[in-house]
């Protein structure tokens, strides 16, 4: 069992409260790579400790996440996104279930992060009226009614309302899980590589540093035909290029400073397709140029935006990246004499991190207890994140 997060000041406070119950939960993620949906199983201690008892996943078919991609690249109709809000409920109503019956008992609650499918936290506003908003589909009434559970969802909204930018959500349960100790970053590559920095020298902070596995996969779909770069062979077997590389590192995002965040919104079909005019002609060059920008990215934003504030111990990576082999030998040769570990290492599958994450942010709706970081998403207070559909 994970044990809390004594020197956290949140977690301090939770266990001097002492009023908050064990609950078993199932959390579900599905993110910006749109390959499917991850679910574990979990008990949640009332100071945050916790143990994965079950994990499982569902690949989403080829039909359903072609059509999110197309909603993710404002190329879906209103109608469409109606019914595939009802349709990924029910997926993840039967994702839910299928956990359930691994496990052998219902949860006491399930906690869906949903599927993004547009997220515009800074922008212009409309008629006058601030339109900063989020989008995550896959009705947790639809949830509920499927599974039979209570289930909690819509985490993002309530910080967009709150001011901030509604992610990043995951910084808070990491704090949970690992503490402060020593210097982390706690480095998740899905389909956006992003960063928590826990440190004793510095307060929390989290950022969306650009693409991880998301151009990847555009280029290895369309120059090999497969979903993902296996183990990272095609990368390995190419040639980096350095000019282009170079010209792809122009990329304004990457200069500016925290807190800030990113998604489809930048990093989609469009932008994949302009970046392309300048590409390498030998497709595995494509392949291991584009990689080593995930990693090279992640090396440069540690150097302007981290090591200012806390010199780094170690990384503990996440998310399906960690597969990549060429990302991880790309990170080695980026940010030489910083040691590379795996959230594998802590006891915690790198593929089900962020569905604990979202199980632990909805205990905490249920607790009522406050769950963003405002430090980490700027929203101008703490609020308690998360909807709740009633099993009954
Ligand atoms: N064996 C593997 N080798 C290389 N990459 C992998 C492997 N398994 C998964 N991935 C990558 O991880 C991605 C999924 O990662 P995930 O953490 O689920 O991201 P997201 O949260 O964006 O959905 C896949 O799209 C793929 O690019
Ligand atoms: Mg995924």
């Amino acid at each position: 069992m994970h044990k809390p997060a004594a020197k956290s000041i949140i977690c301090y406070n939770l266990v001097m409260k002492n009023r908050h119950e064990t609950k078993t939960a199932i959390g579900m993620m599905s993110g910006t790579s749109v390959d499917g949906i991850d679910a574990c199983f979990v008990r949640i201690c009332g100071d945050f400790s916790f143990e994965i008892l079950k994990t499982h996943s569902i690949g989403y078919p080829a039909e359903i996440s072609e059509k999110i991609l197309a909603a993710a690249n404002n190329k879906a109709d209103t109608e469409l996104i109606c019914k595939l809000n009802f349709v990924l409920g029910r997926l993840f109503g039967r994702c839910a279930n299928e956990l359930i019956a691994k496990t052998g008992q219902k949860p006491d609650f399930i906690a869906s992060h949903g599927q993004t499918v547009f997220h515009a936290p800074k922008t212009a506003e409309i008629s006058g009226i601030n339109a900063n908003s989020t989008l995550q589909i896959g009705d947790i009434s639809v949830i509920a009614q499927e599974t039979g559970v209570t289930t909690v969802g819509n985490f993002r909204a309530r910080d967009i309302a709150a001011g901030g930018q509604g992610a990043p959500l995951v910084p808070f349960a990491d704090e949970m899980i690992f503490k402060k100790e020593i210097p982390r970053a706690i480095q998740n590559i899905g389909g956006i590589s992003n960063v928590t920095v826990l440190s004793p020298n510095c307060e929390t902070f989290a950022f969306d540093i650009g693409p991880g596995n998301m151009l990847i996969d555009y280029f290895v779909k369309k120059f090999f035909n497969k979903p993902f770069d296996k183990d990272g062979e095609i990368a390995l077997s190419g040639k980096i290029d350095e000019n282009w590389l170079n010209e792809l590192l122009k990329e304004p995002y990457y200069a500016e400073f925290p807190p800030k965040t990113t998604g489809r919104e930048l990093f989609n079909d469009e932008y994949a397709q302009k970046i392309l005019k300048f590409a390498p002609e030998n497709k595995n060059d494509v392949i291991a140029t584009i990689t080593a920008l995930t990693a090279k990215t992640i090396a440069e934003a540690y150097k302007k935006f981290v090591f200012p504030k806390t010199e780094i111990k170690e990384i503990v990576l996440g998310g399906g990246g960690v597969y990549n082999k060429a990302v991880i030998a790309g990170l080695k040769r980026y940010l030489p004499g910083i040691e590379i570990k795996k959230h594998a290492d802590f006891g915690i599958n790198d593929k089900y991190k962020e569905a604990l994450a979202f199980a632990m942010l909805g205990y905490c709706t249920l607790e009522r207890i406050e769950n963003n970081l405002p430090a980490c998403t700027g929203a101008k207070m703490p609020v308690v994140m998360g909807e709740i559909a009633y099993s009954g």
